[in-house]
């Protein structure tokens, strides 16, 4: 099956058992992985709504198992809500709606599964972060995430892409490009090839404390861009985190480097602004301390010492890994990540690096920042 239509959605939204009958499917634009609708279902007053989403089963083969993660996670989450007294858990949170097999997805013909959330009114989502508001509030709500779930280790949820942030792995592929070097790009990436094996040493440190269990492994979101925060539309509050797909075991630095890597910078990520004039790239330091104070709020006593010595550190690393496979996939002929201009993969491994670089060269000023206030 190609993508699906609002008339396939109608039909699988036939399956869940929400109040009503559905009346109407929009296709909800956002990634490009997965299929998302949005669903009406009347004979209520006033209608509800709900996001269906169709999960990808190319991208995402063992589409049980996320299901099965995400099903255990929000479980947990609402009995970790209901615990403290949580009003309107629902707006704070995703949940599942059942199926009328009394199950929590639908697999299609083809093979791709289908689930529903209920749709959370009255909120909004950013593409980039805007104000030092929005960062601190979208950090506390990925922080409190990592809290809210970090008791869910036994059994460990099931891995969904294996070595997602192995950096030391990402750094090797990059070198095997360089070795088999296909279109001829090595001179143009030189000076970022250089900046790379500069970074190398501090961008291996994280999974050499994992892989010695210094660092904690525990579930984690995996993919902490303000995209995947609804904000309350009339406070500019986080109120919910989305887009649970690569929730897994992995290390809670991983999702706080990559925030910081993403929003405490106002250079675009492939380093051109709406003039195509080249940014330099910078970390800007009252977002960087909005995503640090947000993070360390709302995760609280779950993050271990070593977790918090590692802040500024992760930034870096994760920055660096970014890079190394923006400019890996340069060497190998853009395969993987969409290009609108020949240079773009380079110039968004240079800014990455450059993003790094900057953390590594401000780290003192910036450390001090982190726990400030
Ligand atoms: N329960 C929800 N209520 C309201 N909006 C939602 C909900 N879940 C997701 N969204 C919106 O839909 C967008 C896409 O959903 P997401 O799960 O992130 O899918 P994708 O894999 O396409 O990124 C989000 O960025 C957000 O704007
Ligand atoms: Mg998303």
């Amino acid at each position: 099956m190609s993508k699906p239509t609002s008339a396939d959605a109608l039909q699988m939204a036939e399956n869940f058992s929400a109040d009503g009958t559905p009346q109407n499917a929009e296709i909800w634009s956002g990634g490009h992985i997965n299929t998302s609708f949005r669903i009406t279902f009347s004979e209520n007053t006033p209608p509800r709504r709900y996001l269906l989403q169709r999960i990808n089963a190319h991208v995402f083969p063992q589409g049980n198992l996320i299901m099965e993660n995400i099903r255990r996670v929000t479980l947990h989450v609402f009995g970790m809500l209901q615990s403290t007294g949580v009003q309107n858990m629902e707006r704070h949170f995703l949940s599942l709606v059942p199926t009328k097999q009394g199950g929590f997805c639908v697999q299609d013909a083809d093979g791709h599964f289908w689930r529903m959330y209920p749709w959370v009114e009255g909120t909004q989502t950013k593409l980039q972060v805007e104000t030092t508001g929005q960062a601190n509030s979208a950090a506390f709500a990925f922080g409190d995430f990592l809290r809210l779930t970090a008791d869910l280790t036994h059994p460990p949820l099931h891995t969904i892409l294996p070595d997602f942030h192995h950096t030391p792995k990402r750094l090797q592929a990059l070198q095997e490009a360089v070795q088999s070097n296909p279109k001829n790009r090595l001179d143009s990436a030189a000076d970022a090839l250089a900046l790379v094996e500069e970074l190398t040493p501090d961008a291996c440190i994280l999974q050499t404390l994992l892989d010695q269990k210094q660092l904690p492994w525990r579930p984690v979101h995996n993919d902490t861009k303000i995209s995947n925060v609804l904000f309350d539309a009339t406070n500019q509050e986080a109120l919910c985190v989305v887009d649970l797909d690569t929730v897994m075991p992995g290390s809670a630095l991983h999702d706080f480097g990559d925030m910081a890597r993403s929003m405490a910078t106002r250079t675009p990520e492939d380093g051109r602004n709406e003039n195509g004039d080249w940014v330099e790239a910078k970390v800007d330091t009252e977002l960087f301390a909005a995503v640090c104070h947000g993070f360390l709020q709302g995760a609280g006593d779950s993050l271990a010492a070593l977790e918090k010595q590692h802040l500024l550190l992760s930034a870096q690393a994760l920055a660096t890994e970014l890079g190394a496979r923006f400019l890996m996939d340069y060497l190998l002929g853009d395969t993987y990540f969409g290009i609108t201009r020949p240079q773009q993969n380079l110039e968004r491994a240079q800014t990455q690096l450059g993003i790094a670089k900057e953390f590594l060269q401000r780290k003192e000023e910036l450390e001090k920042v982190a726990f400030m206030g």
